[in-house]
């Protein structure tokens, strides 16, 4: 039985999922297959992923592949409560509501697992975590599962490090049409809207620091620039505080960023990248955002206990005093474009979301008995991922001729 927010908002979600499917050609094409061929008969797959309107197409394609699908949410703060409700009404298992504690969170993915998933699909890998943790008796059942998220690859690789990991994950980030599309320009434009959506301040003019500058972080820099603001950007990596530094941004430590910097955005997958003793040298007015994985990447408990004074302002916004300046955090330093805005374009999730589907389908053909482990999908799904939306489009692009095949796979012609 479904837990949802309000189960009144299902038209409203059913709309939002009209309009997610026009912009997801590609998925819809998989479902329109998946109808016909049902290569997920009796399969149950059980999920942790944002529930968003994109969600939701994925939800239901795999649905028209012949699985049962269970979900909860992987964030307590990106459930859309008006899809959560019309997925409960289409008869998927459905736990999520927006603004859930950490204890309903768990208490979810755990009615996730009561369906005895035979796969899983996570986001950040809380739910294959509790897998191993607290219910191992489920991984008899389990043929596979596949992640998302940089920082759910990050925890998968040092659990199979530890020898820890007990079954065959598909790394889906791993994907070109993933990493390359969804982090890159998914996050640069959503962390944005969240940013705006959050505080209406004007980008234009701000300087703005971006943390990180992987797939996320060249993104977001990018757009931050393209609305008008003087963008820094902090890096560990040498090798990426030299792309940063190529594409023409300023590279500097956030010890010295803290103290120029209007706006900070993290998007590294690390933990504490922004401390209080940071904080304490900002100018009075400075807002801080995440948009990486996990709400630690920006020291939020550690400014609620520095701060004299907290205000709500906005729904969004939180005003700390801190050694008498104003400091504004966002979205409870969730993920900002889940927590202030709606999560990624559809048009981008459309890419993710194909990769999720034909791994479900690798999955139930290929994974049984498979050893433990974090594989990667064949590079040519990548190439049918892409060429579905450039077809749906009417995108045309060159083929290789004979000539060239040969060319290219041949090492005595020279100069
Ligand atoms: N908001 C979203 O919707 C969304 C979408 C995709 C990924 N993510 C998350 O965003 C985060 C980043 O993902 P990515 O794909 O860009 O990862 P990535 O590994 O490509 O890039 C992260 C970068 O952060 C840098 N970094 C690490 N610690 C740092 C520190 N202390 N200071 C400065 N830089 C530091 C790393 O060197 C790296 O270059 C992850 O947590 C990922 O799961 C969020």
């Amino acid at each position: 039985m479904s837990i949802v927010k309000d189960p009144s908002l299902a038209e409203q979600g059913r709309l939002n999922m009209e309009w997610a499917e026009n912009q997801m050609p590609g998925l819809m094409k998989i479902k329109e297959r998946f109808e016909k061929e049902k290569p997920l008969e009796g399969q149950r797959i059980g999920m942790a992923l944002h529930i968003t309107k994109e969600t939701g197409i994925l939800c239901r394609t795999l649905k028209a592949g012949g699985a049962s699908v269970a979900i909860c949410s992987c964030n307590p703060l990106s459930t859309q409560d008006d899809v959560a409700a019309a997925l409960a009404e289409e008869g998927i298992e459905t736990f999520g509501k927006k603004g859930e504690t950490n204890e309903e969170y768990y208490d979810y993915v755990n009615k996730v697992l009561d369906t005895k998933p035979t796969i899983t699909i996570d986001d950040g890998m809380d739910l294959v975590t509790v897998v191993h943790t607290k219910r191992p008796d489920l991984l008899e059942n389990i043929i596979g599962g596949a992640e998302e998220t940089t920082t759910g690859i990050i925890r998968l690789k040092a659990m199979h490090a530890e020898g820890a990991l007990k079954m065959p994950i598909i790394n889906i980030n791993d994907q070109d049409t993933k990493h390359l599309l969804d982090n890159f320009y998914g996050t640069g434009q959503s962390t944005l809207d969240g940013v705006i959506r959050a505080t209406n301040v004007l980008i234009s003019g701000k300087t703005f620091v971006v943390a990180g500058y992987g797939d996320c972080g060249k993104g977001l820099a990018s757009r931050a620039r393209g609305l008008g603001a003087n963008v820094i950007v902090t890096e560990v990596s040498p090798f990426r505080a030299l792309q940063a530094y190529f594409d023409g941004f300023r590279v500097m430590p956030m010890g010295e960023a803290a103290k120029i910097g209007d706006i900070f955005v993290t998007v590294t997958g690390d933990k504490h990248v922004i401390t209080v003793d940071h904080m304490k040298s900002m100018k009075d007015g400075a807002i801080i955002a995440n948009s990486g994985h996990f709400h630690n990447e920006f020291d939020l408990e550690g400014l609620r206990k520095a701060a004299t004074e907290t205000r709500r302002i906005r729904p969004s916004m939180d005003q700390f005093t801190l050694d008498g300046k104003d400091i504004y955090a966002l979205g409870e330093g969730r993920l900002i474009n889940l927590a202030a805005a709606e999560g990624h374009p559809s048009a981008v999730m459309n890419f993710s979301f194909c990769n999720q589907s034909l791994a479900m389908e690798y999955i139930a053909k290929n994974f049984k008995g498979k050893a433990p482990g974090v594989y990667s999908l064949p590079k040519e799904l990548d190439d049918k991922v892409a060429k579905l939306y450039l077809d749906a489009i009417g995108v045309e692009f060159d083929t290789l001729t004979e000539e060239q095949k040969a060319y290219l796979t041949e090492w005595r012609e020279g100069t």
